[in-house]
């Protein structure tokens, strides 16, 4: 069931009671605000400028344990952009983009927008609805394969420097679902990680509005409560990569996101290109679910490429597939918090 927030942005004929280009560009930021990311640390701040918006990284928000390197930070941005290139495209003011150059500190990227559209874009509008819909799930897949047509379009969405593999060989997803649960153990044998960890998930009753609530992991309210110190007192990593291994080798469809330049550049179009098969993915009624134990953890991601036969530097790993789950949604701060 949506939230009060989501279900607020169903209605899209609200951006027609605007009038000034600034709060246009507010209404369209709450969809792009609804983008996943790490550990939902929503590492994004906006300005907005005359005809453009500014977004910048959040770099407090960045982990240091489980996102050394900020990909994860930057792969979150990524998807970021894509909701508001949809959201402004259905709404008939997109112009362009224009990312940031190395040198400018936390600025990632500007999106202008120009008023030359009266009537909104339909091409855009079942992008934008799965903008309001989509949510990362977490268990098992129900055993349906992916029709055939279905996975030649997600097959047929590209971007430029970025591959996707979809992997649907048993054995191959077998290799990947192990190096996951690899990962997930190695990570939760460090204590720096699993004292950041414990500090992003929170309890099912939360009123937090950033981290990870408990329901989303598909937790009772009680073990939800528990959660975070138990991940910080014990080692837990054998316990979670078994449900996350278990999780993936019930997925029909594992996506691997590579890409040739492995910096923020590589990963904000990775972001990109993964948020739209994400969204079309659920306008197919599959749903979603995001691994990136085996990309983050040590060098594991070079046995994925080895057994992809893979060039690029494997950057992002979720599980497509059909799930029948009636979650609530993971909360989001509000807009005005993120406002430069
Ligand atoms: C870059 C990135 C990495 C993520 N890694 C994982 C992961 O390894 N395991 C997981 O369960 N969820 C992962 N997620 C999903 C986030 O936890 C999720 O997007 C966030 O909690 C917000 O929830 P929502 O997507 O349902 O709105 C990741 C998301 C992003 C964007």
């Amino acid at each position: 069931m949506l939230d009060n927030f989501r279900a607020s942005l169903e209605d899209f004929k609200q951006f027609k009671k605007f009038d000034l280009i600034e709060d246009k560009i507010k209404f369209i930021l709450n969809y792009a605000i609804l983008a996943p990311s790490t550990h939902n640390s929503q590492p994004w701040l906006f300005r907005i400028v005359d005809y453009s918006c500014e977004i910048y990284k959040n770099p407090e928000k960045q982990l240091p344990e489980a996102d050394v390197d900020g990909r994860d930070l930057y792969i979150s941005l990524g998807c970021c952009i894509e909701n508001l290139k949809i959201a402004a495209s259905y709404f008939g003011i997109y112009k362009s983009t224009k990312y940031a150059s190395k040198n400018n500190r936390n600025l990632v990227a500007t999106i202008y927008f120009e008023i030359n559209q009266v009537k909104f874009n339909e091409q855009y509008q079942k992008l934008l609805k799965a903008v309001v819909y989509r949510l990362n799930v977490r268990g098992l897949f129900s055993k349906k394969n992916l029709d055939n047509g279905d996975l030649s379009v997600l097959r047929k969405i590209n971007n430029l420097g970025i591959t996707v593999n979809f992997i649907t060989d048993k054995t191959k997803l077998k290799k990947i679902a192990d190096l996951t649960a690899k990962g997930l153990r190695l990570a939760h044998s460090k204590q720096d990680f699993k004292d950041e960890m414990s500090r992003w998930v929170n309890n099912n009753f939360s009123k937090r509005r950033e981290g990870i609530p408990g329901y989303s992991l598909r937790m009772p309210n009680l073990f939800s409560i528990a959660f975070p110190l138990l991940i910080r007192r014990f080692n837990m990593g054998k316990k979670l990569s078994g449900l996350n291994y278990i999780s993936m080798m019930s997925a029909p469809v594992v996506c691997v996101v590579s890409s040739k330049s492995d910096n923020p550049e590589g990963w904000l179009g990775v972001g990109q290109l993964s948020e739209r098969i994400m969204l079309e993915s659920y306008n197919r009624g599959l749903r979603t679910s995001i691994f990136v134990a085996s990309i983050e953890i040590d060098d594991l991601y070079k046995e994925i490429q080895k057994l992809l036969g893979l060039k690029d530097r494997p950057q992002f790993v979720f599980c497509i597939g059909y799930m029948k789950l009636n979650q609530k949604y993971t909360p989001r701060l509000p807009l005005q918090d993120k406002l430069l």
